[in-house]
Protein backbone atom coordinates (compact mmCIF):
# COMPACT_ATOMS: atom_id res chain seq x y z
CA UNK A 1 0.00 0.00 0.00
CA UNK A 2 1.48 3.34 -0.75
CA UNK A 3 2.19 5.81 2.29
CA UNK A 4 1.90 8.98 2.49
CA UNK A 5 4.88 11.30 4.18
CA UNK A 6 5.74 14.61 4.96
CA UNK A 7 9.72 15.33 5.54
CA UNK A 8 11.34 18.15 8.06
CA UNK A 9 14.65 18.90 7.21
CA UNK A 10 17.27 21.52 8.17
CA UNK A 11 20.19 21.57 5.37
CA UNK A 12 21.73 19.69 2.47
CA UNK A 13 18.67 17.12 2.06
CA UNK A 14 20.68 14.37 0.18
CA UNK A 15 18.37 11.49 2.51
CA UNK A 16 15.26 13.50 1.36
CA UNK A 17 16.52 13.44 -2.38
CA UNK A 18 17.49 9.44 -1.80
CA UNK A 19 13.53 9.24 -1.07
CA UNK A 20 12.02 11.41 -3.95
CA UNK A 21 14.62 9.49 -6.42
CA UNK A 22 13.38 6.31 -5.14
CA UNK A 23 10.21 6.80 -5.32
CA UNK A 24 10.63 8.70 -9.30
CA UNK A 25 12.24 5.07 -10.18
CA UNK A 26 9.76 2.87 -8.71
CA UNK A 27 11.66 1.78 -6.00
CA UNK A 28 9.38 3.20 -2.99
CA UNK A 29 5.42 3.29 -3.39
CA UNK A 30 5.54 6.63 -1.16
CA UNK A 31 3.89 9.69 -1.68
CA UNK A 32 5.73 12.94 -0.15
CA UNK A 33 2.91 15.49 0.64
CA UNK A 34 5.00 18.07 1.38
CA UNK A 35 8.56 18.88 2.70
CA UNK A 36 9.29 21.33 5.51
CA UNK A 37 12.22 23.06 6.61
CA UNK A 38 12.94 25.10 9.84
CA UNK A 39 15.61 26.50 7.74
CA UNK A 40 14.95 28.78 5.23
CA UNK A 41 18.23 28.66 3.54
CA UNK A 42 18.01 24.81 3.45
CA UNK A 43 19.21 23.80 0.17
CA UNK A 44 16.55 20.46 0.30
CA UNK A 45 13.81 23.03 -0.52
CA UNK A 46 15.32 23.92 -4.54
CA UNK A 47 15.94 20.34 -4.12
CA UNK A 48 12.51 18.72 -3.45
CA UNK A 49 10.75 21.71 -5.68
CA UNK A 50 12.99 20.01 -8.91
CA UNK A 51 10.84 16.75 -7.61
CA UNK A 52 7.44 18.32 -8.02
CA UNK A 53 6.74 18.29 -4.35
CA UNK A 54 5.41 20.86 -1.91
CA UNK A 55 8.10 22.63 0.17
CA UNK A 56 7.95 25.16 2.76
CA UNK A 57 10.33 26.86 5.07
CA UNK A 58 8.45 27.27 8.56
CA UNK A 59 11.78 28.84 10.18
CA UNK A 60 12.31 28.58 13.75
CA UNK A 61 14.24 31.87 14.56
CA UNK A 62 12.73 34.51 16.80
CA UNK A 63 9.77 31.66 17.77
CA UNK A 64 9.68 29.71 21.15
CA UNK A 65 9.94 25.74 20.21
CA UNK A 66 5.91 25.35 21.10
CA UNK A 67 5.16 28.54 18.39
CA UNK A 68 7.41 26.86 15.78
CA UNK A 69 6.21 22.91 16.44
CA UNK A 70 2.54 24.54 15.94
CA UNK A 71 3.29 26.21 12.60
CA UNK A 72 4.73 22.66 11.78
CA UNK A 73 1.64 20.74 13.02
CA UNK A 74 -0.65 23.30 11.26
CA UNK A 75 0.73 23.05 7.87
CA UNK A 76 1.20 19.07 8.46
CA UNK A 77 -2.15 19.11 9.21
CA UNK A 78 -3.57 20.18 5.95
CA UNK A 79 -1.89 16.79 4.37
CA UNK A 80 -3.33 13.63 4.92
CA UNK A 81 -0.32 11.81 6.06
CA UNK A 82 0.56 8.75 7.46
CA UNK A 83 4.17 9.05 8.49
CA UNK A 84 6.71 11.98 9.01
CA UNK A 85 10.14 11.45 8.29
CA UNK A 86 13.09 13.17 9.77
CA UNK A 87 15.77 13.65 7.33
CA UNK A 88 18.41 15.76 8.69
CA UNK A 89 16.31 17.73 10.68
CA UNK A 90 18.56 19.23 13.54
CA UNK A 91 15.46 20.47 16.17
CA UNK A 92 14.15 18.38 19.28
CA UNK A 93 11.21 17.43 19.32
CA UNK A 94 8.57 17.67 22.20
CA UNK A 95 6.44 15.38 23.89
CA UNK A 96 3.68 17.39 22.67
CA UNK A 97 4.16 17.62 19.80
CA UNK A 98 4.81 13.68 19.12
CA UNK A 99 1.88 13.33 20.56
CA UNK A 100 0.04 14.43 17.81
CA UNK A 101 1.55 11.13 15.75
CA UNK A 102 0.35 8.99 18.23
CA UNK A 103 -0.25 5.53 16.91
CA UNK A 104 -3.06 3.08 18.91
CA UNK A 105 -0.13 0.68 19.06
CA UNK A 106 1.20 2.76 21.32
CA UNK A 107 3.93 4.32 19.03
CA UNK A 108 4.83 7.52 17.47
CA UNK A 109 4.55 7.50 13.49
CA UNK A 110 7.92 9.35 13.65
CA UNK A 111 11.19 7.91 11.47
CA UNK A 112 14.48 9.49 11.87
CA UNK A 113 17.95 8.20 10.27
CA UNK A 114 20.91 8.40 12.39
CA UNK A 115 24.44 8.30 11.31
CA UNK A 116 25.67 5.58 13.87
CA UNK A 117 25.12 2.30 15.99
CA UNK A 118 22.59 3.37 18.21
CA UNK A 119 22.84 3.56 21.32
CA UNK A 120 26.19 4.60 20.36
CA UNK A 121 26.81 7.93 19.75
CA UNK A 122 23.89 9.82 19.88
CA UNK A 123 23.29 13.41 18.88
CA UNK A 124 24.28 15.88 16.12
CA UNK A 125 28.20 15.34 15.29
CA UNK A 126 28.12 10.83 15.20
CA UNK A 127 30.23 10.73 12.46
CA UNK A 128 32.48 12.78 14.21
CA UNK A 129 32.40 11.23 17.04
CA UNK A 130 32.43 7.88 15.76
CA UNK A 131 35.53 8.47 14.14
CA UNK A 132 37.43 9.84 16.87
CA UNK A 133 36.82 7.29 19.29
CA UNK A 134 38.32 5.07 16.74
CA UNK A 135 35.34 2.90 15.73
CA UNK A 136 36.80 -0.17 13.22
CA UNK A 137 32.64 -0.86 12.69
CA UNK A 138 30.22 2.25 12.36
CA UNK A 139 26.85 2.02 10.78
CA UNK A 140 23.24 3.88 10.31
CA UNK A 141 19.90 3.47 12.27
CA UNK A 142 16.79 4.24 10.81
CA UNK A 143 14.23 4.36 14.19
CA UNK A 144 10.88 5.02 15.50
CA UNK A 145 11.41 8.51 17.37
CA UNK A 146 10.31 8.30 21.12
CA UNK A 147 10.71 11.39 23.79
CA UNK A 148 14.17 11.39 24.19
CA UNK A 149 16.93 12.30 21.44
CA UNK A 150 18.14 9.47 18.72
CA UNK A 151 15.75 7.00 21.13
CA UNK A 152 13.60 4.38 20.21
CA UNK A 153 12.24 1.21 18.80
CA UNK A 154 15.06 0.32 16.08
CA UNK A 155 13.69 -0.39 12.57
CA UNK A 156 16.78 -1.56 10.65
CA UNK A 157 20.44 -1.13 11.23
CA UNK A 158 23.80 -0.99 8.58
CA UNK A 159 26.72 -1.26 9.45
CA UNK A 160 29.92 -0.22 7.21
CA UNK A 161 33.70 -0.51 8.00
CA UNK A 162 36.02 2.34 9.13
CA UNK A 163 38.83 1.74 7.23
CA UNK A 164 42.90 2.36 7.99
CA UNK A 165 43.32 5.05 5.34
CA UNK A 166 40.13 6.79 6.31
CA UNK A 167 40.01 10.63 6.30
CA UNK A 168 36.68 11.60 8.42
CA UNK A 169 35.41 12.59 5.28
CA UNK A 170 35.66 9.26 3.57
CA UNK A 171 34.30 7.39 6.29
CA UNK A 172 31.52 9.81 6.53
CA UNK A 173 30.97 8.90 2.47
CA UNK A 174 30.99 5.82 2.82
CA UNK A 175 28.18 6.09 5.64
CA UNK A 176 25.76 8.48 3.20
CA UNK A 177 26.11 5.75 0.97
CA UNK A 178 24.63 3.46 3.55
CA UNK A 179 21.93 6.48 4.11
CA UNK A 180 20.43 6.55 0.92
CA UNK A 181 19.81 2.75 0.27
CA UNK A 182 18.64 2.10 3.75
CA UNK A 183 16.34 5.18 4.29
CA UNK A 184 14.14 3.86 0.38
CA UNK A 185 14.08 0.40 1.59
CA UNK A 186 12.70 0.99 5.14
CA UNK A 187 10.16 3.12 3.96
CA UNK A 188 9.33 0.25 1.11
CA UNK A 189 9.33 -2.51 3.52
CA UNK A 190 6.70 -0.39 5.85
CA UNK A 191 4.46 0.42 2.58
CA UNK A 192 4.40 -2.92 1.81
CA UNK A 193 4.16 -4.80 5.10
CA UNK A 194 3.78 -2.01 7.73
CA UNK A 195 5.88 -1.88 11.26
CA UNK A 196 6.48 -5.60 12.33
CA UNK A 197 8.62 -4.67 15.31
CA UNK A 198 10.30 -7.26 16.91
CA UNK A 199 12.76 -7.69 19.60
CA UNK A 200 15.19 -6.59 17.01
CA UNK A 201 13.95 -4.44 14.71
CA UNK A 202 12.07 -4.43 10.91
CA UNK A 203 12.23 -8.81 9.62
CA UNK A 204 15.66 -7.92 7.88
CA UNK A 205 14.63 -9.87 4.85
CA UNK A 206 12.22 -7.47 3.94
CA UNK A 207 14.25 -4.86 3.71
CA UNK A 208 15.43 -4.63 -0.15
CA UNK A 209 18.08 -2.74 -0.63
CA UNK A 210 19.50 -1.69 -4.04
CA UNK A 211 22.46 -1.42 -5.88
C1 LIG B 1 22.55 12.65 7.78
O1 LIG B 1 23.84 12.15 8.08
C2 LIG B 1 21.52 12.08 8.72
O2 LIG B 1 21.77 10.77 9.10
C3 LIG B 1 21.66 12.99 9.91
O3 LIG B 1 21.87 14.27 9.37
C4 LIG B 1 22.47 14.14 8.07
C5 LIG B 1 21.57 14.86 7.11
O4 LIG B 1 22.11 14.90 5.81
N1 LIG B 1 20.50 12.88 10.78
P1 LIG B 1 21.17 15.25 4.59
O5 LIG B 1 20.52 16.61 4.90
O6 LIG B 1 20.15 14.18 4.44
O7 LIG B 1 22.08 15.36 3.41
Amino acid sequence: MSIRIAILVSGRGSNMESILRAIKDGQLDAKVEVVIANNPAALALPTSRKYGVHAIAIDNQGLSRAEHEKRVLDELSLHNIDWLVLAGYMRILTTDFLQHFKHQDGYFRVINIHPSLLPAFPGANAYDDAFKYGVRVSGITIHLADEKVDHGPILAQQSFARLEDDSLESFKERGLAVEHKLYPAVLQSIAKHGIQLLPGGLKQEEIVLSD
